[in-house]
Parts: structure tokens; sequence; C-alpha cells
């Protein structure tokens, strides 16, 4: 059973576990598309999300949801990367979803990492969203050091599309996609916080141990950019869904 709560005006739903948790995003991103077949989406990469894409891949073999219609933005790409280098975002996206679903590719966005003119390319990105209609439901994932998309601690409140540094932190976190931690790339362009908090709804998902500070200082730490998930409590609409090792600092705080 589900366990639900809001903390600081934030949704959060604790789930039986992490499957439980994938679950439930996935049903909450299925019935956006069910209420709105032409969506716009806000996706998201790296370990977290894995989980969830795959029960909406079953979900829509099962014709329970259908992504004919529907139009995705990618949070974020490592600057150098082309579509095609296996540990772009753009590839991981093909691989974990797109070419899973019935979406048209040419409705699927991510930022061009390998831009000529970066900065032209992420206000190209910025009005691309505009022009869809504005995100309808954005997924995020949160970093162990609070970070939301490449938002690392310090992004500003009304931060958009730009280029950006890596931290040393997170450089090292993703070393486990590449073969050596040298080849990740030191930067990456990333909607900013300004654009997620744009999107009419958000949904967080965090799962593990190692996330579990993050969440806390998301939820009941102070609004401020050293903890960029933490911004999102500017939002009137964001829905934190866990499974128990990564609620484990708040849910004590519920007790
Ligand atoms: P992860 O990354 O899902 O691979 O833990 C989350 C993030 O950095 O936002």
């Amino acid at each position: 059973m589900n366990q639900e709560f809001t903390l600081n005006a934030m949704r959060t739903i604790v789930c039986q576990d992490a499957q439980g948790a994938a679950k439930t995003v996935a049903g909450l991103i299925a019935d956006q598309v069910r209420q709105n077949p032409k969506s716009v989406l806000g996706l998201a990469t790296g370990g977290t999300p894995v989980a969830t894409y795959q029960v909406l891949i079953e979900m829509a073999r099962r014709g329970e949801v259908d992504f004919r219609q529907v139009t995705s933005f990618n949070l974020d790409e490592y600057i150098g990367l082309a579509g095609d280098h296996p540990q772009s975002f753009r590839a991981f996206m093909d691989e974990q979803l797109f070419g899973q679903i019935n979406i048209p590719i040419e409705q699927t966005f991510v930022p061009d990492g390998c831009a000529s003119d970066i900065d032209a390319s992420c206000a190209r990105y910025e009005a691309m969203i505009r022009d869809a209609g504005g995100i309808d439901m954005q997924l995020l994932g949160i970093g162990h050091n609070g970070h939301i998309a490449f938002n690392e601690p310090g992004s500003e409140f009304d931060s958009r599309t730009r280029q950006v540094e890596l931290t040393a932190e997170t450089i090292d976190k993703n070393a486990r996609f590449f073969d050596s931690p040298d080849q990740v790339p030191r930067h990456a362009i990333t909607m900013g916080i300004a654009t997620i908090l744009d999107a009419r709804q958000i949904v967080l998902l965090a799962t593990g141990a190692g996330k579990a500070d993050a969440v806390r200082n998301m939820l009941a730490g102070p609004v401020v950019a050293a903890h960029p998930a933490s911004l999102l409590r500017n939002h009137s609409h964001v829905t934190v869904v866990l499974d128990p090792p990564a609620a484990a600092a708040v849910t004590e705080l519920q007790q």
C-alpha cells in the first residue's frame, strides 16, 4: 500500500518498493496522455527512470496508452556528444523508450550537444517548448547533491536552458555509464530551473538510500539555490514519488 502525505505543499507518495514507484510514475504519465493524447511531456535520463520507461513500454504494448500524438522534450544533454554517441542522452532515450513505443521520433526533442552556437541552440530549445504549448508534465530525478536536470547547486531560480559546467560529484556519479571517468563530458546543456518550473505539473522520482538526504533537503530544508530541488517548492503542482529507502529521512518527520 502506498503511503501519501503532503510536506511543505509537496504531494509525496511513498511506494512499497522501487518497482512500485516506477509503476506509480508510469501510471501518472499514462493518465496524462490518456487525458490529453497531444500532451507535451518533459522527460529525464539517468538510472532512475529506466524502470518507469519499462512499465510505459509494457502498457503501450498492451494498448493501454498511445504515444502517437505526444511531443517530448528532454531535460539535458552532454556537450560534445552527438546523438549517435552511445552515451548521449539522445541515444539513451531512443534505446530506453522512444524506439519501443509509437511516438514519432520527429516529435521527440533533446538539446543538441554538438550545436555550433550553443547559446542560440539553447534559445531555440526554449522557443520550441513555448511553440509546442509548454510542458504539461515534467518527469524529474534528483541528484545526490540536489541537482535537478544538470542544474547544479547554485543554479539560479530564473535560469533558463543554457550551457553549464558539471560538478566533480556529478561527473563521478555518471562515470558508471562510461568506460572511464575522463570520458565524461565536463559541460552540458540543461533546461533551467525557470524552464522546469514553467511545466504545468512536475513528477519527481527518487529511489534508493543514496537519495534520502537530497529528498529531505528538497522537502524540508530551506528553499535555496544551494539545493536546487528545494526550488520546486515554488511550484504548486509537484508530486514526489519515493521508495522507502529514499523516503527514510522524511517519513521520520511525519511521525
Ligand atoms: P540517477 O540520476 O537517476 O542516475 O540517480 C538522477 C539525477 O542525477 O538527476
